[in-house]
């Protein structure tokens, strides 16, 4: 795994993506959004990782997609680019493990619309989040004119999304635009506890339960709660099934394989 604008690791099945353009306060790139892209593959497809972070260290997460990439653009450059930054998110999104934002300072733009493709938002409290795309002439274009008015409600996305103002650390805990937010120094932490709260869960189940919420935020809720059954259904077929019944009856933690 070479990468030049993000750093990845891989410790106690936690694999964590950190931006890494400093310089530039994490902007995103269109070699950003390449890298990100094959990272997410390569977690994904790793076994041995449980559970993914993204974060862009403990000064600034990004101040979104990368302006001097797109000033000079044409609406057709845009239009055939293959929309970089949509796939690289949906593939994000789809990551069959729990993925969990660390967002210290600005997440701003395509640096925010990043937070809203992953599960779990926790926020240091130095954190600042935005759409400020408003203010360039644009809109949000990587999933935030659809996904953020799904998370907070539609009234409070677009006020954000018509002002381009910031809201800080309490209030997208108000707003429910985070689920935590912690002292800054504690962000790494928090989220490496959350991590391992999750990887210590059933794998599939994990698998499903991701399945069910974002397939389900796609369908009406009888086809939604069709599915939840399906998946409801189909895990009785695993080991881990029986392992954390069988626990629960012997009163003992249970092992789970992730089968
Ligand atoms: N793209 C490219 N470069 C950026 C950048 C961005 N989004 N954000 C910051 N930078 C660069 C600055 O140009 C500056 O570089 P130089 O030192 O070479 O001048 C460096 O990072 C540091 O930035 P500032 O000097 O501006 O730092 P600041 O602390 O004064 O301000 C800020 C911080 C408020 C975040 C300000 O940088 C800012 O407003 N950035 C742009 C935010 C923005 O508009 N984001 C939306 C982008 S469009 C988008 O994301 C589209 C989409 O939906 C996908």
């Amino acid at each position: 795994m070479g990468f030049e604008t993000l750093v990845v690791s891989v410790e106690d099945g936690i694999g964590t993506i950190t931006l890494n353009r400093p310089e530039v306060l994490n902007a995103l790139s269109s070699q950003v959004f390449g890298e990100l892209s094959q990272a997410a593959g390569e977690l994904a497809d790793d076994d041995s990782v449980r559970v993914l972070i993204i974060t862009g260290g403990d000064k600034v997460f990004a101040a979104g997609a990368d302006i001097r990439d797109m000033a000079k653009a044409e609406a057709m450059d845009i239009a055939l680019a293959g929309r970089p930054s949509q796939k690289a998110f949906q593939l994000i999104e789809n990551i069959p493990k729990p993925v969990i934002a660390a967002v210290a300072g600005y997440a701003l733009g395509g640096g925010c619309e990043l937070t809203l493709v992953c599960d779990v938002r926790i926020a240091a409290d130095n954190a600042k989040f935005g759409l400020p795309e408003i203010t360039l002439g644009i809109l949000p274009g990587a999933g935030g004119t659809q996904r953020l008015p799904r998370l907070i409600g539609v009234g409070k996305a677009k006020e954000m999304i018509f002002s381009g103002d910031f809201i800080d650390a309490e209030e997208a805990l108000s707003v429910g635009l985070v689920n935590k937010v912690v002292p800054a120094e504690e962000l790494m932490n928090e989220a490496k506890r959350l991590a391992k709260r999750f990887a210590s869960r059933g794998a599939v189940a994990l698998r499903m339960a991701k399945s069910a919420v974002n397939e389900g935020l796609r369908m009406d809720l009888a086809a939604g709660l069709q599915y939840e059954h399906k998946c409801f259904s189909l895990l009785f077929a695993t080991q881990d099934q029986k392992e954390g019944m069988q626990a629960f009856l012997e009163k003992r933690k249970p092992k789970f394989q992730g089968k």
